[in-house]
């Protein structure tokens, strides 16, 4: 149902930011169209490796999909060292959760994977419960000015940046300026450089759409004007680096120092559940420790993720991580050698195939749903209107033959379903 939005408040209509009403309503029929051919909002149980028994009912009579969706890069989410961490943890304290904010009371165990944590990626770091709340916390304190000397920065955020950070683009704007640049476009951020005492850049490490940062760029903007980096890392963290630092934190020297923070999820490629910042300073500790929003009420990480994310820091400390790391770069070459997108070549494990039209893309993804794979089917407001696509995450647990089989059925569904081949043109 289309609902009109209407001003309430004498015709005020602000949107610099946020136009949440437009986006609801375009995208409406994108969302309603998958939805009813079960591409979305669907249910299923994990089983090994990528298998999903689809739908609800006993496991046995089900049918199994194998799942291109999931950002578990390295396989490592049923791995049963991390799934028994998890039990472990509750049975410790016989309790799943700590009912209390941080600023007072946490339980010993997320003492002890802060610890972990901090050593394997060489860095100070906080843990929360998720890493859309990891930005969360971070964003008000970056904008006030505390973690640049006192001194209010401009905040300048990548076009693409993951909406876990643009949506904090109001709130920050409410205490500093805020600027918006082209897609990893450097030459834009060098001028906000050069024109402003104090600029924060706010940015994905890997986009989650596929495509990466400049690191090395923005590292040459850090040396020469002290630009503070903001680097949400939540897909490149366990796929990069020896023991897993990840895609942003291995292209940064020992001591993180005082003006990088790098976010990032436990819930993709590490395997487990929550979010961290690595912070490079006692003093950024001690204020995300007091003031960020997470680390007040009942928000700390339960139990059950503290364990399972404690297994998986075993298993990155441990040779099969990079076991793990090279088998899945093994899938991306695969993947690559069959079916070219923007991402050929790199070594993240997101690839997008571009369709364009939306009816287009979701027939596509519902013929490779019947084939027995599920893929994501994205669109607008995710990507822009008349530019949708077929997201796909290869992992180091799929299957030779099932990465195979998947690049032959959507060469396949796309000339049949568009009449043309693939690329389309
Ligand atoms: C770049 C980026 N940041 C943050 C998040 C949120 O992480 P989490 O799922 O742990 O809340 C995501 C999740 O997709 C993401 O892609």
């Amino acid at each position: 149902m289309q609902q009109q939005i209407a001003p309430t408040d004498g015709g005020h209509l602000s949107g610099q930011f946020r136009n949440t009403a437009h986006a609801i309503s375009e995208s409406r029929p994108y969302f309603d169209a998958p939805q009813m051919v079960d591409l979305m909002a669907v249910h299923g149980q994990s089983t090994t490796g990528r298998t999903i028994a689809w739908g609800n009912g006993p496991p046995e009579s089900r049918p199994q999909v194998i799942d291109f969706v999931r950002c578990s890069y390295l396989g490592l989410d049923n791995h049963p060292v991390i799934v028994a961490g998890a039990i472990d943890a509750i049975e410790a304290h016989r309790s799943l959760h700590c009912s209390c904010a941080r600023t007072r009371l946490n339980f010993d165990l997320l003492g002890e994977l802060e610890q972990i944590l901090s050593e394997i990626f060489c860095a100070r770091v906080l843990v929360f419960s998720s890493g859309m709340l990891a930005n969360l916390g971070a964003m008000p304190i970056l904008a006030s000015g505390q973690l640049t000397g006192g001194r209010k920065p401009v905040v300048v955020f990548d076009q693409f940046a993951h909406i876990s950070l643009a949506c904090h683009k109001p709130v920050v704007a409410d205490e500093t300026r805020v600027e918006t640049i082209v897609h990893n476009d450097i030459d834009a951020l060098e001028c906000l450089c050069r024109e402003n005492p104090v600029v924060v850049y706010v940015c994905d490490g890997v986009y989650s759409m596929g495509g990466y940062s400049p690191i090395k760029e923005l590292r040459q903007l850090q040396e020469r004007y002290g630009l503070f980096l903001y680097i949400d890392d939540a897909h490149g963290i366990s796929i990069f680096g020896r023991q897993g630092e990840g895609f942003a934190r291995s292209q940064f020297p020992e001591a993180l120092g005082d003006r990088t923070i790098i976010a990032a999820s436990l819930a993709k490629g590490f395997g487990a559940s929550g979010g961290v910042l690595m912070l490079g300073v006692a003093d950024h500790e001690v204020l995300f420790r007091r003031y960020s929003l997470p680390y007040t009420f009942s928000v700390a990480p339960n139990l059950a993720a503290v364990g399972a994310a404690l297994g998986s820091c075993k298993i990155h400390r441990s040779a099969e991580l990079g076991q793990r790391q090279r088998r899945l770069a093994q899938s991306i070459h695969l993947f690559d050698h069959r079916i070219a997108t923007a991402e050929q070549g790199n070594s993240v494990p997101i690839r997008t195939i571009t369709i364009g039209s939306e009816a287009n893309a979701i027939a596509i993804a519902k013929a490779l749903l019947d084939r027995g794979f599920y893929t994501l089917v994205t669109f607008f407001p995710t990507l822009g209107q008349e530019r949708a696509g077929i997201r796909v995450c290869v992992t180091a647990e799929h299957e030779v033959r099932d990465i195979e089989r998947l690049c032959d059925v959507i060469l396949q569904k796309i000339a049949e379903i568009t009449g043309k081949p693939y690329p389309l043109r």
